[in-house]
């Protein structure tokens, strides 16, 4: 695993106040985390001014626009800018969420953004997502036969496929994750809710038959029992999705079988 430093003071201390717009009437102020390890410095926070007239309506469009007009070394993840890819997941108005589905009008006065809580920094906005990466890949998130495999395809019927809706439509975002106190605490070794939503997901697959191997992997005081049920992970979901949910689905299953 990549170990990124940690910064000596982790309490960021006002940083640079970029210009203003010259001209601009309709201007909105953004608070944003910097840190860069190499530097040497701490973090900070930098304010900068956006004229909401030449922006668009997403907090994506204004960190875009503090990019490419005020400040090119603002560092963040993007990609596709609706929604699925997960990438420019990041904490805007102190709620873990993705820059580019989330509206500046639903935010009151200055906008301010941070990085994705308790998790290291490479820089910026962008946290290490190697050990999340790594615990997904934990749970073998792949289908899972020992029957020969069928001539055409894997089939499945219309009911056995809508067990997976509320799951599949999981983007990895981690904002779940990295919103669940437990995970703050215990993220070295318990799974978080996102990778647990993925494990149930394969769990409850009517074409996968690695059941019993798959709850052998969950069963640790650990991986899956530090889930105490807060529910920030059902709050803050971008996808509206209740990891919660499919935690305690996984723990019925696990009783289930003892029975
Ligand atoms: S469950 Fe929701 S918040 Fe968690 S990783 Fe998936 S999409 Fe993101
Ligand atoms: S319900 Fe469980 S997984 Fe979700 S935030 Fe709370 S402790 Fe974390
Ligand atoms: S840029 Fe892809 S989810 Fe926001």
């Amino acid at each position: 695993m990549v170990e990124f430093a940690l910064p000596k003071n982790s309490r960021p201390t006002a940083g640079k106040m970029w210009p203003k717009p010259a001209g601009a009437k309709n201007v909105r102020e953004f608070r944003i985390y910097r840190w860069n390890p190499d530097d040497g410095q701490n973090p900070r926070i930098d304010t900068y001014f956006v004229n909401m007239d030449d922006c668009g309506p997403m907090v994506l469009d204004a960190i875009l626009w503090i990019k490419n007009k005020v400040d090119p070394t603002l560092t963040f993840r993007r990609s596709c800018r609706e929604g699925i890819c997960g990438s420019c997941a990041m904490n805007i108005d102190g709620a873990n969420t993705l820059a580019c589905t989330k509206d500046m009008g639903t935010i009151k006065g200055t906008v301010s953004i941070y990085p994705l809580p308790h998790m290291p920094v490479v820089k910026d906005l962008v946290p290490d997502l190697t050990r999340f990466y790594a615990q997904h890949a934990s749970i073998e998130p792949w289908l899972k036969t020992v029957t020969p495999q069928p001539e055409k395809e894997w089939r499945q019927s219309h009911e056995d496929r809508l067990k997976l809706d509320g799951l599949y439509e999981c983007i990895l975002c981690a904002c779940c994750s990295t919103s669940c106190p437990s995970y703050w605490w215990n993220g070295d070794r318990y799974l978080g809710p996102a990778v647990l939503l993925q494990a149930y997901r394969w769990l409850i697959d009517s074409r996968d038959e690695a059941t019993g191997e798959r709850l052998d992997n969950l069963e640790d005081p650990f991986r899956l029992y530090r889930c105490h049920t807060i529910m920030n992970c059902a709050k803050t979901c971008p996808k509206g999705l209740n990891p919660a949910k499919a935690i305690a689905e996984i723990k019925n299953m696990m009783v289930a079988r003892q029975s």
